[in-house]
């Protein structure tokens, strides 16, 4: 069983490799959200047990790899240790979890040296390794090879982790015979038919921050999308693009330019906001104002879309057959500024069509307001949904045979 790339290629998954009785180093996405130590969201936990279990039944000896956070000091290290999700994932597969606290040395080669057939072990943060010299985000070739050193086979999981070319993805991968895991060929089956041939009208939802964030995303899908729908922070700059006053909206500056020649080569494909929800500071309890996009006042902030672009961009979804939604049209963490996205999450939950979430703020907001299950598909990649989507290759999954 192969899955096909946005490349055209066919990758082996886990399915294709005799595992049985070999030392199997599964690279899993497991930077999750902590707090105080405790894991706030196990999305990507559980979406990482398919292939677990998978390599349990098939008798493996695996070894878990993950990287979490960014760590560039000792300080950084004892925040961002796995050992939560070692503890997380025993209780999850029934089994112990045996936790390698180190990611290089004795400790971690006599534990791959003693695992039998269906036991885990899951090594220390692979970040641990940039606090001397960035090895493993920089790729450095003796970890690669040392890493691979430890295994026989090598399934890249981490979807979430894919567009980095790091040690423990890349590196690995180029020393070992090797393969994708469930969640990668999960995420690639729904992904990569909806960029290259979607069931159309194929409407896409960007929202988020800044424009110059999306300005790789916009420029590759407004050829690929019937129409583009413009929410959040980044509806300001194009606003002010088409010379609306925004108040003390945020404003992209850099990207007024290609907001304006974006819309101008596409008049009918890109759709901003009619109006928006305004107030005179990004805080909750306060007094809100709905103002047509012709009269935002010089004070005011617009944090939210408003009730006719809500309906507006309900007319262009009613019709769609593929929505892909990436970044929140609003402040959706505060009550007041939160009814666009709750909303746009409300019409994809009844819509008869493929409703795809790109990871990151958008899937938090869609599973805050209970929609998780009503999604066709929820990535479990940030960045790295977001480089799929410009066209970029996923260095993580290109290495794979
Ligand atoms: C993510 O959460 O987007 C991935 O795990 C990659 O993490 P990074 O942005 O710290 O490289």
């Amino acid at each position: 069983m192969h899955v096909v790339t946005d490349r055209g290629t066919m990758k082996k998954t886990i399915r294709d490799l005799n595992i049985s009785g070999k030392k199997v180093i599964i690279r899993c996405d497991f930077n999750v959200p902590m707090k105080n130590g405790l894991i706030t969201d196990d999305t990507r936990i559980l979406e990482s047990l398919p292939t677990i279990k998978y390599a349990l039944e098939n008798n493996a000896k695996i070894i878990l790899m993950s990287h979490l956070g960014r760590v560039e000091s000792k300080e950084d290290k004892k925040n961002n240790s796995l050992q939560s999700v070692a503890i997380k994932l025993s209780e999850l597969l029934f089994r112990p979890i045996k936790f390698v606290s180190v990611t290089h040395g004795k400790e971690l080669e006599d534990a791959v040296a003693n695992l039998k057939n269906g036991e885990i072990i899951l090594m220390e943060n692979t970040r641990f390794e940039d606090i001397d010299g960035k090895k493993e985000s920089k790729n450095d070739l003796e970890l690669g090879k040392y890493w691979a050193s430890l295994g026989e086979i090598f399934i890249n999981d981490a979807f979430g982790t894919s567009h980095r070319a790091h040690a423990s993805n890349v590196g690995i991968a180029s020393h070992l015979e090797n393969g994708i895991g469930f969640l990668i060929e999960k995420e690639l089956n729904v992904l990569v038919p909806a960029i290259s041939n979607p069931e159309r009208p194929f409407v896409v939802i960007l929202g988020g921050y800044k424009v110059s964030d999306k300005i790789g995303v916009i420029s590759n899908l407004v050829n690929i999308a019937d129409y583009i729908l413009i929410g959040g922070g980044m509806a300001y700059t194009f606003l002010s693009a088409f010379n609306y006053g925004i108040g003390k909206s945020i404003l992209d500056i850099d990207s007024i330019n290609f907001c304006r020649q974006i819309i101008e080569k596409y008049p009918d494909k890109i759709i901003i906001p009619v109006d928006v929800v305004c107030a005179y500071q990004n805080i909750g309890g306060i007094e809100t104002f709905i103002r047509n996009i012709k009269n935002i006042g010089d004070d005011e902030i617009g944090l939210d879309i408003g009730p006719s672009t809500i309906a507006l961009f309900d007319s262009y979804l009613q019709k769609a057959k593929t929505v892909m939604w990436n970044g929140p049209v609003g402040v959706f963490e505060i009550d007041e500024f939160a009814v666009g996205t709750k909303s746009l999450a409300d019409i994809l939950s009844k819509l008869d069509a493929i409703t795809i979430i790109g990871g990151g703020d958008s899937a938090a907001a869609v599973s805050k307001f209970g929609y998780k299950k009503e999604m066709t598909h929820i990535s479990t990649g940030g960045g790295a949904t977001l480089e799929l989507f410009e066209g970029k290759e996923l260095p993580g999954i290109a290495i794979i045979n």
